[in-house]
């Protein structure tokens, strides 16, 4: 039987942060008995803007508890990236959850999510080796990992991510289906800046000189979407010429992709990818594009 749910473990009034996994399953079950539906958005803090989208499309479902989930996930970052300088600030972060009607905030420690270790993993196949795997080795395998654990701990109907991060929400939509999670996963486009800059967590790091520079990342995009009717060469020649002209920019990749990030079609639905790095920090940016005059 279902034990009752207290005011410390869910309040209809307000914010309930919790830290142990365990009790944030039990509370999302009693939740789930109640006829709840529970929707899911996994960040690793440092909220901002484009949280903010991310948990409003969560409350667009009917009869929803929105949980978030803010756990910086050790297993994702290699030894030379930023794990240590990841912005951590979880007051301010259960301040925005609260002005944004969350109902739970889940904030495990590594401890709470990795009690035994790591040694299970989800594997994310060839396509976590390419584009941002090929610079971030196992960053995919670690992502999956501890959203496949976020998935089984809370139990999600909806589980929400941004388009920012295409590949990874892509791999997260594989995973969900060929492991069986019974959810959605509901993707939601890119919130930007006034003159396009993806909002990121990461553009904290940036000084006035490199926030300009890394316009030319979102500008590289609109520019190859601009001429997608001439086809592939076209979009890519365009996009690569905006960013070379540039100074500053540290180009990793710019690729032209189906939307599932298999080969790009001649025709149709395609997805530009583009990756750089600007000063130390490095940014990522994607766009939907239509080749070719698309009506085939
Ligand atoms: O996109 C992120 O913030 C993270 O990769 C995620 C999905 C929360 C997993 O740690």
């Amino acid at each position: 039987m279902t034990k009752p749910l207290s005011k410390a473990d869910y309040s209809p009034a307000g914010v309930t942060v919790h830290h142990d996994p365990a009790r944030v399953t039990r509370v999302v079950r009693a939740l789930r008995a109640a006829g709840r539906n529970i929707a899911l958005v996994p960040t690793m803090g440092a909220l901002h803007a484009g949280h903010r989208k991310l948990i409003r499309e969560a409350h667009v479902m009917q009869n929803t508890v929105v949980v978030v989930s803010i756990f910086v996930n050790p297993l994702q970052f290699g030894p030379n990236e930023d794990l240590d300088r990841y912005p951590r600030n979880l007051e301010s972060d259960v301040d925005i959850c609260r002005e944004e009607r969350v109902g739970i905030v889940f904030a495990p420690s590594a401890e709470d999510m990795y009690p035994s270790g790591a040694t299970a993993s989800v594997s994310p196949g060839v396509l976590g080796t390419e584009l941002e795997g090929a610079t971030r080795p196992g960053h995919f395998d670690g992502v999956l990992t501890v959203v496949a654990k976020l998935f089984n701990i809370v139990g999600p109907t909806y589980a929400v991510f941004g388009e920012k991060d295409y590949q990874q929400l892509t791999l997260i939509h594989r995973m969900a289906r060929e492991l069986n999670f019974p959810l959605d996963v509901v993707g939601v486009p890119t919130v930007r800046e006034y003159d396009g800059l993806a909002l990121s967590s990461r553009n904290r790091f940036l000084d006035a000189e490199q926030r300009q520079t890394a316009v030319a990342l979102s500008a590289a995009l609109v520019a190859g979407a601009h001429v997608s009717a001439q086809g592939p060469e076209a979009v890519l020649r365009t996009a690569r010429d905006t960013l070379a002209a540039v100074p500053g920019i540290d180009l990793d990749y710019l690729e032209l992709r189906a939307p599932d990030l298999g080969p790009a079609p001649e025709k149709g639905d395609a997805r530009l990818l583009v990756a750089a790095r600007v000063g130390t920090t490095r940014l990522i940016d994607n766009a939907a594009v239509l080749l070719g005059d698309g009506d085939d």
